[in-house]
């Protein structure tokens, strides 16, 4: 456990455990076909910050309505779990969080806050600003990856775990379902899990939001060629890939890719690898799965949850789910 003033941390990556597992992701993703980059390469600092410009993206309404839910109906969220404990997977900047950290300490138990997430640095700075705003509050960051280190969650007071901003929709189903189940298993009588999901819509929208206007998410998307220029001295020229947003309906999720401008052949130097594009390749960087209320309770069930509400089904655009483990 280390860290500034106060705040304390948790490391369960290593920038050395990072780094194998970039060389092992780009290693299997660009030698097949088609050729693919896991999501969690996004975020660098620079990354981070760009995701948070595009949290305030008129196209991008998740956040939007994910902060509104939890504006109405956090105090009722707050009274069901009773946590004095916050855990949040995939924080981030921390922010939409407060809502609920406010709910818990009004007349409740809130006692401490546990943020995780994989963006290091990124996540020391928000956690920080935290433990400022919030007198008396304990907070404890967690640095890990959230398919590895789900059994490295402190066990300590009664958990509210929030996992929000749709980022469960960015996993694979199986991914899916390995990541309840095994949370399922770190999790104790009395803990509950708080789960925000995006759901089924109008693709029109779907797609705006995945490629808006002014071009941020483009930038977000090919800031993953520059951590890989960065961290495994590749000559990727970003300029070269074009963003694409495409929804794919027979799986029910947006698909962002990065396509090929040209015919070209880059070189991964820490990897002592040679990666050819044709012209239009296309190599997928993330999907991002849209719900039905009705889907996120069966897989909730299906990994022996209870739920115990649902909230935002009636407004359409977004869903928060609570439930606890069925022990
Ligand atoms: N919760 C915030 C941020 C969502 S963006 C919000 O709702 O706005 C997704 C977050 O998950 C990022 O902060 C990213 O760094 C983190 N993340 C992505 N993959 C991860 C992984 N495998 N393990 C831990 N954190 C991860
Ligand atoms: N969890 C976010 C989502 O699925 C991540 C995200 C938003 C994202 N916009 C993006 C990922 C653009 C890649 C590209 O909505």
């Amino acid at each position: 456990m280390s860290g500034a003033a106060g705040l304390s941390v948790d490391v369960h990556l290593s920038a050395t455990d990072l780094h194998r597992a970039l060389e092992e992701d780009v290693r299997v993703g660009l030698t097949s076909r088609p050729k693919s980059i896991p999501p969690v390469w996004f975020y660098d600092e620079e990354g981070s910050r760009l995701f948070e410009v595009i949290t305030t993206l008129d196209e991008y309404y998740p956040t939007r309505a994910e902060r509104r839910l939890l504006e109405l109906h956090s105090p009722a969220i707050a009274a069901l779990a009773g946590a004095d404990t916050l855990v949040e997977l995939g924080a981030g900047a921390c922010a939409k969080t407060r809502t609920l950290l406010d709910a818990m300490g009004e007349d409740g138990p809130l006692r401490r806050y546990l943020p995780f997430d994989v963006s290091d640095d990124f996540l020391r700075s928000a956690a920080a600003e935290v433990l400022e705003d919030y007198e008396g509050l304990e907070v404890h960051a967690v640095i890990g990856d959230f398919h590895r280190h789900l059994d490295r969650i402190p066990v300590v007071g009664i958990r509210l775990v929030a996992f929000l901003g749709g980022t469960i929709g960015n996993l694979t189903p199986d991914q899916r379902q390995r990541f309840f189940f095994d949370l399922n298993c770190s999790m104790l009588a009395g803990d509950h899990l708080l789960i925000g999901t995006d759901l089924v819509k109008d693709t029109r929208r779907i797609i705006a939001a995945y490629d808006d206007g002014a071009g941020v998410t483009a930038e977000f998307n090919r800031n993953m060629l520059r951590v890989l220029n960065e961290q495994l001295d590749a000559d990727f020229v970003p300029e070269l890939f074009e963003h694409l947003a495409v929804w794919n309906d027979a799986e029910q999720w947006i698909e962002m890719r990065l396509r090929s401008t040209a015919e070209q052949s880059i070189h991964i130097n820490a990897l002592d690898l040679e990666v050819h594009f044709e012209a239009g390749e296309e190599m997928l960087t993330e999907i991002s799965a849209k719900f039905t209320p009705e889907q996120v309770a069966d897989e909730l069930i299906k990994a022996d949850f209870v739920v115990d509400g649902q909230w935002g089904a009636d407004e359409g655009d977004f869903l928060l789910t609570l439930a606890h483990p069925y022990c």
